[in-house]
């Protein structure tokens, strides 16, 4: 008996060896080295230097060290980098496209080659396989060197292969290429050497140029003219030599005396290099001067197609909604050369090779005949003619750039409703010419009649002339506004207020007729407390704002205490008349009509949020507010209004009765309100609409009353018919439910940093982008914070964040709320 305990015993102490025996081998992988190291001394992933934060490799000194870094955006995929140690900046990596995970091991084999491989793939090597390596060294300098049996004679140098950075000393020669890490328009930049200059390109279809050395004029020249071979930082300053190493120009990038530091210069996925000093902060403290200077200088200073105007100002051009988004100049869409604003230029201009020298006429019927042109320029004086392929941003200098610009526009839908024909013959150009010469006539026409009316309408009001007279010519001076009517003209139109449409949260919305026979709803304002200056500069700014998806405004009237607004009729009322079963025995929408209502919605919501010059958040998007004309298009009605509310209108929380169930988390939480919780509340919409049902119903099993969170437990499940309305089974196999689906779970995410731009709804919808499967696991959050809007009672304290709504008013009301 005794033997064969002790035996037991003899067995677990040999095993408990083992483990550590094991555990040990692991730490042994751990070892940091300092230098020099040599063939075959380092293997292992990132797991075996995880004391040392990955890195296995430090410089004598210790300034720079070598190894693992995590991505920027997921701790769970790896790098191989050069890292400053005490700025913590990456000056270096090696797999920059093709992250690892920490198992994936990293050597320095026997034969003098250094690998990465990700599972059973090299995904970065130096090649150097019986190069007779004798040697890595991470140099002081921040430079990773393989040396040869001489301890001199340098076989690779991580120098050789910059990425998005130039470190002081590096030689950055011809071959070498800086490339930035994309934008958030996936555009990346790059720094190249191209016919004895050195160049800053926008990696589109065809690069554009936009900076030289040659073309900036801080340069210090030493020596005129001259093929540029090498550049290096030095002394604070950016200089560019020839190939006898001889000085031509210098950048002086800071005027500091004392202490050199470390400087580098970084390619930024802005497109502009900056310049620090690692030793002084790193990036938290760039240089003054960047490459190029000022704003407006990069092709995407501005989205594609907006017309930048110094301080980073920007603006949509006159003749498109900003973002045309067609896919091809070639496509069946009819195509039509719009000429753009007056006296823009672009960047990449001074640069490029025009592409004929020739007249205006034949300048634009190239760009009309080729299908890859979306942009032309025309310089006046010199004739010489521009097609572009791709475009970012126009600059709008302060005096004439000599140009006039031509830009492509599909005249089907995306707004560009003043389609026209092309300008290819000069036949067709005369009729358009004629028409628009007409068009413009009837204008000038309509604004004096109008005028006239107004004028005459005066004493009618009862208020002074004097402000009347300013009021009218303000608003006349603004093109496109709406028309201001009487209390009597909308009395008239609505026949004493008589068909009642509706009553939304600001107010009773009523059915109209203008004289001119158009129809238009007129909503009553109701405790609008503001004053006529304010209202009337808010209306300027919502009747300015004109898009496919966005119901219009036609007029108002501000007089006494009267705030009225008349929108354009839509037919066929609001969105929830449509989609909700409680209003049953009537006709409810089918898939595709839903999913166009989806879609509008988000379009109407991305322009108001990234296009307009006022970026304008909703604050109350819920399917009363999304408004259906006679063909089912939606558009998004009551934006700008919540602006228009006092603090303690006790309206808004009548609003709010109905629209609790929309609400971001972070209206009851103290974050900052932003266009991320219409998107939150969007993203309930879109629940809805692929639910057919309320998304939160008490009278459904408790499992179901909440749907939002069976929603993310049926997703996780993959029972995807589960989540779609009943009565579209048939529908469930179409892709667009998925998407719809998985882009509706990504919105009403918790954290406002995880859901998506409208943009990015509006591109997921439309299959150009693919939707990653959504995170499910703030499920339970969800519910509970959903859960508490419909519990909160007086106590309750909350705060406000800043915002661009009328926030205070919004949480007082929550809090003043009482139960549904
Ligand atoms: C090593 O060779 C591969 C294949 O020839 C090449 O793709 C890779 O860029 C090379 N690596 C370096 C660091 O030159
Ligand atoms: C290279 O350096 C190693 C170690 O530092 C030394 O042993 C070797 O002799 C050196 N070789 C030459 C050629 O200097
Ligand atoms: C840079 O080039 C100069 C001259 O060609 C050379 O002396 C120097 O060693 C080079 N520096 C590096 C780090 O390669
Ligand atoms: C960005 O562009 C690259 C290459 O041009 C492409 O492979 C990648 O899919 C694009 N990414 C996105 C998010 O569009
Ligand atoms: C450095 O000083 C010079 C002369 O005073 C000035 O022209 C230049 O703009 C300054 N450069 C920087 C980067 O501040
Ligand atoms: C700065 O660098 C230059 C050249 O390397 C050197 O002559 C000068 O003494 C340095 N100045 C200081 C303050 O270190
Ligand atoms: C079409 O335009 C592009 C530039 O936008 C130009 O590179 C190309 O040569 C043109 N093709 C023809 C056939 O003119």
């Amino acid at each position: 008996m005794m033997r064969s305990h002790w035996s037991f015993f003899q067995i677990m102490g040999t095993l408990v060896l083992l483990v550590i025996m094991l555990l040990c081998e692991v730490c042994l992988g751990g070892v940091q080295f300092v230098g020099k190291v040599y063939p075959g001394s380092i293997k292992g992933a990132q797991m075996n230097w995880v004391d040392k934060d990955g890195k296995f490799l430090a410089s004598s000194s210790g300034k720079f060290t070598f190894g693992f870094a995590t991505t920027a955006d997921d701790n769970t995929k790896f790098l191989v980098v050069i890292v400053h140690v005490k700025s913590n900046t990456l000056i270096w990596t090696a797999n920059r496209a093709v992250p690892v995970v920490n198992t994936d091991e990293f050597e320095f084999d026997e034969e003098g080659n250094v690998v990465l491989n990700k599972g059973e793939t090299v995904v970065w090597s130096t090649n150097t396989s019986g190069k007779g390596v004798s040697s890595m060294e991470l140099q002081d300098n921040g430079n990773l060197v393989l040396l040869g049996k001489d301890n001199t004679t340098i076989i690779w140098q991580s120098f050789n292969y910059p990425t998005n950075t130039l470190v002081q000393g590096q030689n950055f020669t011809e071959g070498m290429k800086l490339i930035s890490d994309p934008s958030p328009n996936n555009l990346t930049y790059s720094l190249e050497f191209n016919s004895g200059d050195v160049k800053l390109y926008a990696g589109f279809k065809t690069p554009q140029p936009y900076w030289s050395t040659q073309s900036d004029n801080r340069m210090i020249i030493n020596q005129n003219g001259g093929v540029v071979a090498l550049a290096t930082l030095a002394e604070k300053s950016w200089r560019f030599y020839d190939k006898t190493r001889a000085l031509l120009r210098q950048f002086i990038f800071v005027n500091l005396s004392g202490n050199n530091g470390t400087w580098v210069a970084v390619l930024g996925s802005n497109g502009l290099i900056t310049f620090f000093d690692l030793e002084a902060g790193g990036s938290n403290s760039p240089s003054q001067a960047t490459i190029p200077q000022g704003s407006c200088n990069t092709p995407e200073t501005c989205d594609p197609y907006s017309i930048c105007t110094g301080n980073n100002k920007c603006n949509c051009p006159s003749v498109l909604p900003c973002k045309p988004g067609f896919d091809s100049a070639c496509s069946d869409k009819s195509i039509t050369l719009m000429k753009g604003d007056y006296g823009l230029n672009y960047v990449a201009l001074q640069f490029l090779k025009p592409f004929s020298k020739t007249n205006l006429e034949g300048c634009q019927k190239s760009c009309n005949g080729n299908c890859s042109c979306l942009a032309m320029f025309f310089h006046l004086s010199s004739g010489n003619c521009f097609l572009l392929d791709d475009i970012g941003s126009f600059q709008k200098p302060g005096t004439d750039s000599g140009y006039v610009s031509y830009i492509k526009i599909s005249s089907d839908g995306r707004g560009s409703s003043n389609g026209g024909s092309g300008g290819g013959s000069s036949n067709k150009h005369t009729i358009v010419t004629v028409i628009i010469v007409i068009v413009t006539l009837l204008v000038i026409s309509c604004l004096i009649f109008v005028g006239i009316r107004c004028y005459r309408r005066k004493p009618n009001v009862p208020e002074s002339q004097e402000e009347n007279s300013e009021e009218d010519n303000f608003l006349e001076n603004l093109t496109g506004m709406p028309i201001r009517y009487s209390y009597k003209d909308l009395e008239a139109a609505t026949n004493h207020f008589s068909v009642k449409l509706g009553q939304g949260g600001f107010g009773s919305v009523y059915k109209g007729v203008l004289p001119d026979r158009t129809q238009v709803a007129v909503k009553q304002l109701e405790g609008i407390g503001q004053g006529k200056k304010e209202f009337r500069s808010e209306v300027s700014i919502i009747g300015s704002i004109h898009h496919l998806h966005l119901v219009k405004l036609r007029g108002f009237c501000v007089e006494g205490t009267h705030r009225l607004l008349a929108y354009e009729y839509m037919a066929n009322g609001s969105l929830d008349k449509w989609i909700f079963k409680k209003n049953n025995g009537e006709f409810r929408l089918d898939w595709d009509t839903r999913f166009n209502i989806a879609l509008g919605t988000a379009k109407g919501l991305a322009y108001l949020h990234e296009d307009c010059d006022s970026k304008i958040i909703h604050c109350d998007i819920k399917p009363e507010n999304v408004l259906l004309d006679d063909h089912f298009m939606a558009k998004v009605s009551d934006f700008g209004l919540a602006k228009l509310m006092n603090r303690e209108q006790s309206h808004v929380f009548t609003t709010l009765r109905g629209t609790r169930g929309y609400l971001a988390p972070e209206w009851i939480t103290n974050y900052a309100i932003s266009e991320k919780s219409d998107v939150y509340s969007y993203g309930m919409v879109l629940l809805e609409i692929i639910a057919g049902r309320k998304n939160y119903d008490p009278s459904e099993t408790s499992e179901k009353s909440h749907f939002p969170s069976y929603a993310m437990k049926m997703m996780e499940e993959g029972k995807l018919r589960e989540i779609l309305d009943s009565e579209l089974k048939e529908d469930v196999n179409d892709e667009r439910v998925h998407i719809a689906i998985k882009v509706a779970l990504w919105c009403i995410q918790e954290d406002m940093a995880m859901r998506p731009s409208m943009t990015k709804v509006v591109q997921m919808l439309e299959g150009l982008c693919t939707v990653p499967k959504p995170p499910t696991s703030s499920a339970n959050l969800g519910s509970r914070l959903f859960t508490n809007v419909f519990s909160l009672s007086e106590g309750a304290t909350t705060s406000s964040g800043p915002s661009d709504c009328n926030s205070d008013a919004y949480l007082s009301a929550v809090r003043l709320s009482g139960p549904r």
